[in-house]
């Protein structure tokens, strides 16, 4: 007889009973993940039938076109957690400041850091889209965090995880014990484990990069996807490319198959696009903990300290030989 799906509240209860320490918190806050997940799937799948696709006509800390599915996202977010008991202070890439939540305090001991809906050009043309998150544990007991509490290593990180809503939802997230994925079974509106403890391949046979900056790059760049463009059967190159706008669904697609994600620095933009407390942080934990590597092409990404919430850095991700064949392109050794 087949095994009873394992649930997302089953499998972090049984990961939970491993360590007597952990309390229901923990357990609750990637419950309330899921809530958020089925939320903003349900809001997607009808996205083009209700008045939420294009913009706000706003313009967020980033200096970007606000989408309305970003506002949107980000609000569903701050109201499954504002009561939620569990967390003491949110901050989004769609919110200058974090919001810190009194009303949880001082019973929630959680910092929940997060890109509410990632990949936001795709959301007119049906496109896959995600979310990304990072946790923190609030270690100071004398009232709510300060900004500067939310502006952490990334080893500091308790769990991570992302949402990636492409043909299913699908939930993939790591406590430090392995990464696992779930898959939302619309019918019964539950996340059942589909992707037990991902191993990501130490190699792989794609690049996800837009080769549309290729000559905003810097030489060392550019010679990294000449590379992985040559003709050179013996070595498995040409790689293939794919690039779905959606780093969360990019680095999803790696997790499983292997191969390379990057977002560079660009001569006029050396810092690249991309944030580090809420996009590659938390993707860093989750490739590291499946056996991949994230760098910024000169350090890893977890051993880099922050200076401001929304910092940007260069992100390199994905299997290990391609991560650190491009850290030899972009340091000169090749
Ligand atoms: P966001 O939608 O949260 O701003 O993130 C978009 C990011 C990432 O998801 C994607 O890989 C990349 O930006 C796409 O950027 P370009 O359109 O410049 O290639
Ligand atoms: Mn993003
Ligand atoms: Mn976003």
């Amino acid at each position: 007889m087949s095994r009873f799906p394992i649930t997302l509240a089953r499998h972090i209860i049984e990961k939970q009973a491993a360590h007597p320490t952990a309390t229901g918190e923990f357990s609750a806050l990637m419950t309330q993940i899921g809530l958020v997940g089925k939320m903003i799937a349900r809001d997607l799948r009808r996205a083009g039938l209700i008045d939420i696709l294009g913009m706000t006509g706003e313009i967020n800390v980033q200096g970007e076109a606000v989408k309305k599915l970003d506002e949107i996202a980000n609000e569903t977010f701050i109201r499954v957690f504002q009561h939620s008991g569990l967390v003491c202070a949110l901050a989004s890439e769609e919110m200058e400041h974090p919001l810190r939540l009194s009303e949880n305090w001082p019973h929630g001991k959680y910092m929940l850091l997060f890109d509410p809906l990632d990949g936001s050009s795709n959301t007119d043309n049906n496109m896959p889209l995600g979310a990304i998150f990072s946790v923190l544990r609030h270690e100071g007991h004398e009232g709510l965090p300060s900004e500067s509490e939310l502006v952490c290593q990334g080893t500091k990180q308790v769990a991570a995880g992302y949402l990636m809503y492409g043909s299913s939802t699908v939930l993939v997230f790591t406590v430090g014990q392995g990464v696992h994925g779930f898959t939302l079974d619309p019918g019964v509106g539950e996340f059942f484990l589909s992707h037990e403890n991902i191993r990501m391949p130490a190699k792989g046979s794609v690049y996800c990069a837009n080769d549309g900056n290729y000559y905003k790059w810097p030489k060392e760049t550019q010679r990294l996807l000449d590379y992985l463009k040559a003709l050179d059967t013996p070595s498995g190159r040409p790689y293939s490319a794919r690039y779905s706008g959606c780093l969360a669904a990019d680095v999803h697609r790696l997790l499983l198959a292997g191969g390379i994600y990057f977002y560079p620095g660009e001569t006029g933009k050396p810092e690249g696009k991309l944030r580090l407390l809420y996009e590659a942080n938390p993707l860093a934990m989750v490739v590291e903990g499946a056996g991949g590597r994230a760098s910024t092409g000169v350090m890893p990404i977890l051993e880099v300290k922050p200076k401001g919430l929304h910092q940007r850095v260069p992100l390199f991700i994905g299997s290990r030989d391609e991560v650190t064949l491009a850290e030899q392109f972009i340091q000169g050794q090749r």
